[in-house]
């Protein structure tokens, strides 16, 4: 019989429901993840807040949960190798170290799929992606079953430390999650390292959970630091990465209409009287129902859609700045900064 961990259910009888990843039904964790909830989940780690990566509603709800004001893209994790290659582009540099450390506290960027399934949340409209295989055998199972990437950052909210136990996780994520998976402490309680393996030569962007020495050793050759970043989204070296996707053209905010020529990213139940006046057809409703999570899913599509248009300038509907809002208004503040055609 499935049976949940009684003590610590009645330790917080009103947090989430904790089960032990021994006894977990592996079927019903994967018809939650199917159904969009969020789950706190074991890695060998930190405990990770995981959602389905294909899903961009619950992709948005992990940024909710966290009160996170900003959208950091998140890590896809895989089952392996093979499953990665679905969704990124290995070069035989990511490949060597895909094969020599995973499964582990390792994460590689590499350049997305072309026909990457992962949601443009996760990726945070990058054409680049974090992939890691985690080595907790329960997070394979779950992920094998899902049969799709398990999205998942550190589960803790935003300015908090991350979870290295059930408890951790129940305490400050519980209210969010519909179920978390107890498989004790995490052994190695680190962030995994993150190395940019997109390129010709590998940067080390976080140290973590699996030393730089070893990786120096496989690679035969020093790893290369990334430079310190003064703003995210502004890389300092050439060829630097940068951490969001960004549009090429203006963005106009707290647009009330929008004007000829340019594209409108709309919110909300909002008035077409300027789509039929220009009759244009670059307009992308993130929301028409105004609902911040299914905004927030639709966000970096609908950027790219309207800068792929051509238009001279992305005008934006007034967003609230409350839950997802905030994170959504950040986001298209760091677009607009020095190129706001109306101050
Ligand atoms: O050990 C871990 O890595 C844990 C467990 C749950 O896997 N996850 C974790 O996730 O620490 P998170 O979201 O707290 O940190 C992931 C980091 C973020 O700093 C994010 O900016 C970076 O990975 N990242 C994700 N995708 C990226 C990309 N395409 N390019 C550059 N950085 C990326
Ligand atoms: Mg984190």
């Amino acid at each position: 019989m499935k049976v949940p961990n009684i003590s610590r259910l009645q330790a917080k009888p009103s947090q989430a429901r904790i089960v032990d990843s021994q006894q977990v039904n592996i079927d019903d964790a994967v018809a939650l993840l199917r159904r969009g909830e969020i789950l706190g989940i074991p890695t060998e780690t930190v405990y990770g807040l995981g959602a389905d990566a294909t899903n961009g509603l619950a992709c948005a709800k992990i940024f909710e949960a966290k009160g996170r004001p900003t959208f950091n893209p998140l890590i896809a994790h895989c089952t392996g190798l093979d499953m990665a290659r679905r969704y990124g582009q290995f070069t035989v540099l990511a490949d060597r170290l895909a094969e020599a450390f995973w499964p582990g506290p390792l994460t590689l960027i590499v350049k997305r799929a072309s026909d990457c399934a992962v949601a443009d949340l996760v990726t945070a409209g990058l054409d680049t992606i974090a992939i890691r295989v985690p080595a907790a055998p329960v997070m394979h199972d779950l992920i094998a079953a899902l049969g799709a990437p398990i999205a998942a950052p550190s589960a803790n909210r935003s300015g908090h430390v991350s979870g290295t136990d059930a408890q951790a996780v129940a305490d400050d994520l519980g209210h969010a999650t519909a179920l978390i998976i107890d498989s004790g402490p995490s052994p190695v309680g680190l962030e995994s390292t993150i190395i940019d393996a997109s390129g010709d030569h590998p940067i080390l962007l976080r140290p973590g959970g699996l030393p730089r020495d070893r990786i120096e050793d496989v690679l035969g050759a020093p790893l290369h630091s990334a430079p310190r970043q003064v703003d995210a989204d502004r890389p300092i070296a050439p060829g630097m990465l940068a951490s969001h996707y960004a549009p090429s053209c203006p963005v106009r905010m707290n647009a009330e209409t929008h004007e000829e020529n340019e594209g409108w990213l709309a919110f909300g139940d909002v008035d077409t009287g300027s789509v039929r006046k220009y009759g244009t057809t670059n307009i992308v409703n993130l929301s028409p129902k105004g609902d911040l999570r299914e905004a927030a899913a639709n966000l970096f599509a609908g950027l790219r859609e309207l800068d792929a248009a051509g238009v001279t300038a992305i005008a934006v509907s007034r967003i609230p700045d409350v839950g997802l809002g905030e994170a959504i208004n950040d986001r298209l503040r760091r677009a607009a900064i020095g190129r706001d055609i109306r101050t």
